[in-house]
């Protein structure tokens, strides 16, 4: 398990997010719990990835503070925060020519010193990173030249060489068919029971982010509606409020998770 169990490893208390012209999010707090995996649903444009920007640090607070393991996050050096957490932008972008093994390389970047080749360690996380999104065989195919879901697979595979302990993952499914959705889920799972990462990841796909979440925030209008167990977010009542969608929830029965049913009408 994490070294971090039992305290909150990253918090935001009373922090106000935007951008040149616009707030997004004010004064809004939240703990991650460490060691779980805590999944973040809501509509296009509430805030979710403006908040996953602040929680690591792409984005500064104009008001309020982000902590990292009890310190503000600002205070601590730009090495230190990449080798305790990682983040998946929504839209990431890699230099023209730069390939898949390059790309994942960089995951190491923050772990290694001038002086210091890539070791044999680095090369097997590579490695093992590259498989573990199952995209070893294009490890030296431009970053360009893959489709949606390879790209995104290619990220995931950055993001996992850094070997961090708190993942932050924005709509890491995106792009993705079916099998490879529900298998960066199982993988984010098998991270975190294994290894006990912290994860925190934007979904849209609320019935799949309530089979694999432990926590869930609900957020609308940079604001959290609605924060708890998957049973006690993902409620007609809640789908209403925040989605204006009316939806039948069900139970689905291998997991006993909560399943969104949009309804129809006319
Ligand atoms: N770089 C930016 N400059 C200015 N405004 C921005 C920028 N990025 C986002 N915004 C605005 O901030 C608001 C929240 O955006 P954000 O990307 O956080 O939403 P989101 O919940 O992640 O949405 P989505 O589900 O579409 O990804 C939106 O109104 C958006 O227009
Ligand atoms: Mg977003």
């Amino acid at each position: 398990m994490s070294v971090t169990s039992g305290k909150v490893a990253l918090r935001a208390e009373g922090v106000s997010l935007g951008y040149e012209r616009r707030l997004i999010i004010e004064g809004l707090s939240i703990d991650i719990a460490p060691g779980a995996v805590t999944a973040i649903i809501g509509p296009n444009g509430c805030g979710k990835s403006t908040l996953l920007r602040g929680l690591g640090r792409l984005l500064k607070p104009s008001a309020g503070e982000v902590q990292l393991d009890g310190k503000p996050i600002g205070s601590i050096s730009t090495r230190q925060v990449a080798t305790r957490l990682s983040i998946l932008p929504q839209n990431p972008s890699a230099p023209a020519g730069l390939t898949v093994s390059d790309l994942v390389s960089r995951g190491r970047h923050p772990r290694q010193r001038w002086y210091q080749q890539f070791s044999r360690a680095d090369e097997s996380v590579i490695r093992e990173a590259l498989e573990a999104t199952d995209i070893a065989d294009l490890a030296e195919v431009p970053i360009e030249e893959l489709s949606g879901g390879q790209q995104q697979r290619a990220w995931i595979s950055m993001v996992l060489a850094q070997q961090s302990e708190i993942l932050l993952l924005d709509e890491p499914t995106t792009y993705l068919d079916l099998a490879h959705q529900v298998e960066v889920l199982q993988l984010v799972s098998r991270l975190n029971r294994e290894l006990g990462r912290t994860i925190v990841m934007v979904l849209h796909d609320i019935s799949l982010a309530a089979r694999y979440a432990d926590h869930m925030v609900a957020m609308k209008g940079g604001r959290i509606v609605a924060s708890g167990t998957p049973a006690e977010v993902v409620t007609e009542e809640h789908l209403l409020e925040i989605f204006g969608l009316e939806a039948s929830v069900v139970t689905e029965p291998m997991a006993g998770r909560p399943h969104v049913i949009p309804l129809t009408t006319g």
